[in-house]
């Protein structure tokens, strides 16, 4: 018996990184996972017993057919972690308007989107469950405080956190429960690259950059993606049954300080 066992979970951006482990995760807990890529995710579907669709999280036509899949699929919707987003470093003045506006429209409008379309679905099977459905947006560090360089991500990690919270409150009384999860830096392909990037720019090597990333947490080390996944777990659950609107941060104690 798991924690999540007759629960359907659709995880975007799921083919890699937290996403995967996320899937991967929820599916030990007995969740049937719809994993949603524009990159390919059939593997890692394959691998947990979960199906995969390729998905633009950007497209309104394309979460249509998610949350159509995911009720064809396995019958129902009762989770969704938005977790589909992009991340660039960049100073302000190198920053193009196309550029910002594409990082809105992805970690912005995808999870809007998600809201949007996958919540009438989980709200109807919300009732099934002590703990009511699950919407789990990935926020960030980057969404609780501001970093140099990152005026771009820095916006939309803030719009989550703050979307999170109204769909929270506007969903309260039809059981649906929304939190945002808030990572530290996590070793997933996307830090790799933004590290190979920094490498470029300022020509320290690979492991002196990975060192300063480890060295950002209190706890000494970056993060791992099963340290996120987990979080994202227990707020599908029913163990997190009265928290919603909250922000779990899980940061090795980063912004602590
Ligand atoms: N890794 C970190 O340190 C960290 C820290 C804080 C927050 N986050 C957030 O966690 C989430 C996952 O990050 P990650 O590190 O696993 O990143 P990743 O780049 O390793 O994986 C992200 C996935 O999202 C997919 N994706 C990108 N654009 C998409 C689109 N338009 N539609 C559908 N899928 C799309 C990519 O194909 C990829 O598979 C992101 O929202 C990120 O901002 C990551």
């Amino acid at each position: 018996m798991g924690d999540l066992d007759g629960r359907v979970a659709l995880v975007t951006g799921g083919a890699r990184g937290l996403g995967a482990a996320t899937a991967k995760a929820l599916a030990a807990k007995g969740a049937k996972v719809l994993i949603t890529d524009i990159r390919d995710g059939a593997e890692t579907a394959a691998a947990i017993g979960g199906a995969y669709l390729k998905h633009d999280v950007t497209s309104e036509s394309d979460w249509i057919a998610a949350v159509a899949h995911a009720k064809q699929s396995f019958g129902g919707l009762d989770v969704l972690v938005n977790n589909a987003g992009v991340f660039w470093v960049k100073p302000l003045m190198m920053e193009t308007l196309e550029d910002f506006r594409r990082m809105q429209q992805i970690n912005v409008e995808g999870v809007f989107l998600g809201l949007k379309h996958a919540m009438p679905a989980i709200a109807e099977r919300a009732p099934l469950w002590d703990g009511g459905g699950a919407v789990i947006n990935l926020s960030s560090v980057a969404g609780l405080v501001g970093a140099p360089n990152l005026i771009a991500y820095n916006a939309s990690k803030g719009a989550v956190r703050l979307m999170t919270k109204s769909a929270a409150l506007e969903y309260a009384s039809m059981k649906v429960r929304v939190n945002s999860v808030h990572p530290g830096i996590i070793d997933t392909p996307m830090m790799a690259e933004a590290a190979q990037v920094i490498e470029g720019a300022t020509g320290q090597g690979a492991n002196a950059i990975r060192t300063q990333f480890a060295q950002r947490h209190p706890i000494g080390r970056m993060g791992r993606d099963i340290d996120v996944a987990n979080a994202i777990a227990f707020l599908a659950s029913d163990a997190a049954a009265f928290v919603t609107g909250s922000e779990l941060v899980v940061d090795g104690g980063m912004t602590a300080i």
